[in-house]
This record gives structure tokens, sequence and C-alpha cells, in this order.
């Protein structure tokens, strides 16, 4: 399923009236099947591009389609999210967690278990199915997560910084692994991350932001065939990605700073934009 964000601007407005913009005018057209990152400076607006991109956050102005269709408001069985957090209910077996989100949706107990129990075999975590949370490691929490969004088949895959409280080798480990899962599976992902080795490692592109408020100021194709695997990351051409992104992301900081004496860039009261809708596109607790 493709997707398209056009000219989205995003403008919060604060209880006392104040609006501060945190996106603006974007536009992005990703093709079905395609793995992109995004990453910015902190506070740039990543996290409310992708709520808004999964219907989360109506934005202030400009439209998201998914294949044409305008999208107003989360729907998991087309673009499903995975959090930073897990979002997982501890009083519930690692099986309910991942079938959650059908529960929601109103499918039987057996369909939405054996849907559920699928997906955690994708995942490498069928054994440990009628586990509570709280007995699996940090990455094995996160992958429930992830086979909680797929338990929904979406056609889009909305990760925020998914693997964000994992050490460094758990992440890349899980990389390897999730890049082959998602690859195979066909999905369409758009990740959040600040790692930068992640956003190359993984993605066919890579869209850099500004500091905030967040427009494109890059899109970079990255080559080579998906999945990938971690000798990837040992090649000359991930290198110079990398150290290319990581000097696009130095310049916004050091702009960042030399402005942040001036007043902040504010908006005339009128109205800004407010979530749409605090529920969880994944059915987590949020
Ligand atoms: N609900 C909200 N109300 C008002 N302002 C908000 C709200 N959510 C975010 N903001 C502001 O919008 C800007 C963008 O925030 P956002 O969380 O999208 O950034 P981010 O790029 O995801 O940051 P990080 O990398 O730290 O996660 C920030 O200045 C933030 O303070
Ligand atoms: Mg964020």
């Amino acid at each position: 399923m493709s997707l398209r964000a056009e000219g989205i601007s995003i403008t919060y407005e604060s209880a006392d009236g104040r609006r501060k913009r945190a996106v603006s005018d974007v536009d992005i057209t990703i093709a079905t099947g395609e793995f992109v990152s995004v990453i910015g400076p902190s506070g740039c607006g990543k996290s409310t591009l992708l709520h808004c991109v999964g219907g989360m956050l109506a934005p202030t102005a400009g439209r998201v389609t998914l294949d044409g269709a305008e999208v107003r408001e989360p729907d998991p069985a087309r673009a499903a999210f995975v959090f930073q957090d897990y979002s997982l209910y501890p009083w519930k077996s690692v099986l309910d967690n991942a079938a959650i989100g059908l529960r929601f949706a109103g499918v039987d107990r057996r369909t939405r278990r054996e849907r559920a129990m699928r997906q955690l075999e994708l995942v490498g975590l069928a054994e440990v199915a009628h586990s509570y949370p709280s007995e699996l490691s940090g990455g094995m929490q996160q992958r429930v997560a992830v086979a909680r969004a797929l338990t929904m088949e979406p056609d889009i895959l909305l990760m925020d910084e998914p693997f964000g409280a994992l050490d460094e080798q758990s992440r890349r480990r899980l990389g390897v692994e999730m890049s082959r899962i998602l690859t195979a599976a066909g999905k369409t992902v758009v990740m959040v991350t600040h790692s930068l080795d992640e956003a190359v490692y993984w993605a066919d592109r890579v869209l850099v932001l500004s500091r905030g408020p967040g427009r494109v100021i890059q899109d970079i194709r990255v080559e080579g065939p998906r999945p990938r695997t971690l000798d990837f990351m040992t090649t000359p051409a991930f290198d110079a990605q990398r150290v290319r992104l990581f000097t696009l992301l130095e310049h916004e900081y050091d702009e960042a700073e030399r402005t942040a004496d001036r007043p902040a860039a504010e908006e005339p009261p009128g109205a800004g934009t407010k979530l749409a809708k605090d529920a969880a596109a994944s059915g987590g607790p949020r």
C-alpha cells in the first residue's frame, strides 16, 4: 500500500492558546514494500509526523492518503504502530498481548489466538506465548510489540524508536531479524530512529528532518538489496551514508544552537491541531 503525505504542516496549540509549529510543509511518497527511516534532531517533529501519518493526529494543513484514500483516523488493520515503550499489558500473557488488537476489533477468541500465535512464531516467541511480559527480556518484549502490530495484518508498520530501550548489541541482532521478517512479509515500513546505523542498515531510504519545525531536508536512497546482513555494516557504502547523515544532523544541531537565543517561532492564536485520537493504533495501552 503506497502512502502519501502532501503539504503536511502541524501546529500544536497549548492550553493558554499559544501555537507552536511542529512540522512544516512535508511531502513524502512511500511505495508499497519500501522501508523508510526518519531521522532528525530531538524535538524536530518526528513522532508528530508519524502520528499524523497513522491518523492519530489531524494535520493543520495538507493530507495523508493510503492508496489515494485520505487517512482520517487510526486504522490498525492498515497502518499499525510499534512504540518504544512496548505498551504491553503486564497482567496478560504474551499471546493475549499479541492478540489484543484483534480483540478490540471484535474477532473471536479462537481466531485471534491463532493469528497471534502465527506472528509469535514468526518473531521466534512461540515457546513463551503463555508467559507474562515481565518474564521476558526487553528485546523479547519488543518482539511481542512487533508481533502484536503484525497480528493486525497491516499493510504499513509505523515504528517510533522501536529499539530505543535496548542495548546496542541487542538492537543490532534484533535489527537483523526484524529486517528479515519485515522484508519477507513485504510490509511498507516507516521507522523513526535516533540511531544512524539503524537508519541506514534497515532502510531503502532515509528521510532527514531539519530542526523543528521539521521539514524534509534530505531524502537519501540506500543502495543494496534487503534483507541485509550485518556484513552490510562493514561496507564503505554504509560508512559513507552514515557519515553523510551525521554531518547533516550536526549542521542542524549547530543551527539550533545558533538560533536558540532568539524568541521561539510562534504563530498567532487560532485553531491549532489536537490529538485526534489517543487510541493506540496497535491496540496497546497508552
Ligand atoms: N501534545 C503536544 N502539545 C504541544 N506541543 C507538543 C506536543 N507534542 C509534541 N509537541 C512539541 O512539538 C515538537 C515536536 O515534538 P515531537 O515529539 O514530534 O519531536 P520528536 O522529533 O519526536 O522528538 P524526539 O526525538 O525527542 O522524540 C516539540 O517541540 C514538542 O515539544
Ligand atoms: Mg519522538
